[in-house]
């Protein structure tokens, strides 16, 4: 009896030792994998442009390999604004583009994809662009993940995202170079409407349109997430239908960290303006264009909105095509300015 009892107690012992040393092992590998990696690497690198007409090469794999591959060696240290001193607080050697969906910024992506070799920059695409609209300490965490790739690869870099505006110096840091592309409000509305099987209008979506009793027209004060909040913020304002202070913010934001937003209806300008004021990144930009997508979009066209239903949404939309004329307006100053400087 007791005999029997003792050789319980040491299978008892025996197994509990072996829990204990397969736990710690287990840990020991896991901690392997897992402690000791850089935070950065949950981010998205660009699989494919959205337009992979010619091949963009293998430079996304590379870094791929290259970013998870490498020990967390610091180039140099990034410093904080305060350290900084009296500095610019935009970077010309870093740009950003917080796109707009819907708006042809597939176009730009593509074009600086195709071009990063020549002119020694790399652009990485940030995941998380479902969600535009960020809390305080999201927004900081966006910040935190571009300044570690920054730190991590000591050359020019350019970011896209479906993002609203990040104030960086809210966050002690400099600011990138902004830069977007917008498209009249209408068209951009009816692109959403578009049936991918057809490639017309969903003919429901049309119908509740031009109804007022429906209840699928805009509506004043209401939270969209149309193009100004893009270029406004993220505060709730921003996303209101046709707010005032919404529409001041995005304009006083544009003036003061878009070097430019280019409009998709005038895509040979935008180019234009982009090479010129940006050559760091954009040098080439529009030769790459037209060997690659002009022949694309030639004969790429939206089908016509019924002229009710343009003209409904005209009205709904009133800030955002106030905001659209006016950045269009912004365009051709700057065309005009280039243009003055070089004759
Ligand atoms: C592809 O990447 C490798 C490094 O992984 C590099 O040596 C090679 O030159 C690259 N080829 C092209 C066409 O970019
Ligand atoms: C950005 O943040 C800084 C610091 O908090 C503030 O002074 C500045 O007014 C902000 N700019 C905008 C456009 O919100």
């Amino acid at each position: 009896m007791i005999r029997r009892r003792r050789l319980k107690l040491e299978w008892f012992l025996l197994i509990l030792l072996a829990v204990f040393v397969s736990g710690s092992i287990l840990f020991k590998i896991k901690c392997n994998t897992d402690c000791n990696r850089p935070s950065m690497i949950d981010y998205k690198l660009p699989k494919k442009s959205l337009l992979s007409v010619t091949n963009v090469g293998n430079s996304t794999e590379s870094l791929r390999h290259r970013i998870t591959s490498r020990k967390p060696i610091r180039k140099h240290v990034t410093k904080s604004m305060a350290e900084l001193g009296k500095m610019d607080a935009v970077n010309k050697h870093f740009l950003f583009l917080n796109s707009v969906p819907k708006s042809g910024s597939e176009i730009l992506i593509f074009l600086v994809e195709k071009i990063q070799g020549v002119n020694n920059f790399k652009h990485i695409r940030l995941k998380g662009g479902n969600k535009r609209r960020l809390t305080k300490a999201q927004q900081e965490e966006v910040v935190d993940e571009i300044y570690d790739i920054r730190r991590n690869l000591a050359i020019p870099l350019s970011f896209d995202r479906n993002v609203y505006f990040i104030n960086f110096t809210s966050f002690d840091k400099q600011l990138p170079t902004y830069i977007n592309l917008i498209r009249h409000p209408v068209a951009k509305v009816m692109a959403r409407a578009i049936l991918k099987k057809t490639g017309k209008y969903d003919s429901y979506f049309i119908r509740c349109l031009s109804d007022s009793k429906k209840n699928c027209n805009f509506k004043n004060g209401r939270p969209y997430d149309l193009t100004i909040p893009y270029f406004c913020g993220h505060d709730p304002r921003c996303m209101l239908l046709n707010n005032q202070w919404a529409l001041e913010t995005a304009k006083k934001n544009v003036e003061r960290y878009y070097q430019v937003v280019g409009v998709l209806e005038e895509l040979d300008t935008t180019l234009d303006i982009l090479e010129e004021e940006i050559p760091q990144f954009f040098d080439g930009a529009k030769k790459t264009y037209q060997a690659n997508l002009l022949d694309i979009y030639k004969h790429k066209k939206d089908p016509d909105v019924p002229k009710e239903v343009w003209s409904t949404l005209e009205e709904s939309l009133v800030k955002e095509l106030e905001f659209y004329n006016w950045v269009k307006y912004r365009l051709f100053e700057q065309r005009l300015k280039s243009k003055e400087s070089s004759s």
